[in-house]
């Protein structure tokens, strides 16, 4: 990513609990989204500085992780601030994660590289959005994003498909409203965090997490056909 990448989906809002940790991959790049036990977002990188443990895999205590191998803590700024084996050092500043910017918006929580996410704007997002799933597809996003352009879900048979960002498609039907937020996981591959407005029942709902599935088929299918 550059400075000048727009805010980049991460995960549904509902995925991570308070105090629960998880890891993903931008670009292949691995980073830690965790929540602190007040419910706010952070978004890390994945590696401990002492001797590169993912921290997905440590401990929420408070507004702190804990890293599961040898339980170095970090405070909310990716600064060290404990460590077991020497309880009384005062932990040298330069002992640090790099941190980014998150924002959490319409359901979903997204990072931006942390110089410039000030001047980025987040896509504007219907404020009802609930989730359906997320779900990982073995092809890239460009791919992805062009071909759920042609892809009607069901009682959507009329639509209009708005890009609000490369990584975010608005699919309206009247009162029916899907959103589909495409994560780079890696060069072939594309996480699909897909939420539907409020006003679609819950019947529907489950039928479009149903023809997700068969989503993710066709898309897997024709990527292979076209490389
Ligand atoms: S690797 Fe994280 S504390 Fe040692």
């Amino acid at each position: 990513m550059t400075d000048t990448t727009p805010w980049v989906p991460v995960a549904l809002s509902t995925s991570i609990e308070p105090a629960t940790s998880a890891g993903t991959r931008i670009d292949g790049v691995e980073y830690v989204v965790w929540r602190d036990d007040e419910g706010k977002p952070h978004v890390w990188e994945d590696r401990c500085p002492h001797r590169g443990m993912r921290l997905s895999f440590g401990f929420v205590r408070g507004d702190q992780i804990a890293c599961l191998y040898h339980g170095w803590r970090y405070d909310s700024a990716g600064q060290c601030r404990h460590i077991p084996a020497h309880p009384d050092l005062d932990v040298p500043k330069t002992i640090k994660v790099p941190t980014f910017a998150v924002a959490e918006a319409g359901g979903l929580i997204w990072m931006a590289p942390s110089e410039s996410a000030d001047q980025l704007s987040l896509p504007a997002l219907p404020n009802d959005l609930l989730s359906v799933r997320s779900l990982y597809v073995d092809a890239s996003l460009e791919f992805c994003r062009d071909q759920l352009a042609t892809n009607c879900p069901p009682h959507m048979a009329e639509i209009e498909i708005s890009v609000l960002s490369p990584f975010c498609l608005q699919l309206d039907a009247g009162d029916k409203v899907l959103v589909i937020a495409l994560q780079p996981v890696a060069t072939d591959r594309t996480a699909l965090h897909v939420l539907a407005s409020g006003q679609v029942s819950t019947e529907a709902r489950v039928e479009l997490a149903i023809w997700t599935a068969g989503l993710r088929f066709m898309l897997e299918h024709s990527f292979a056909k076209a490389a």
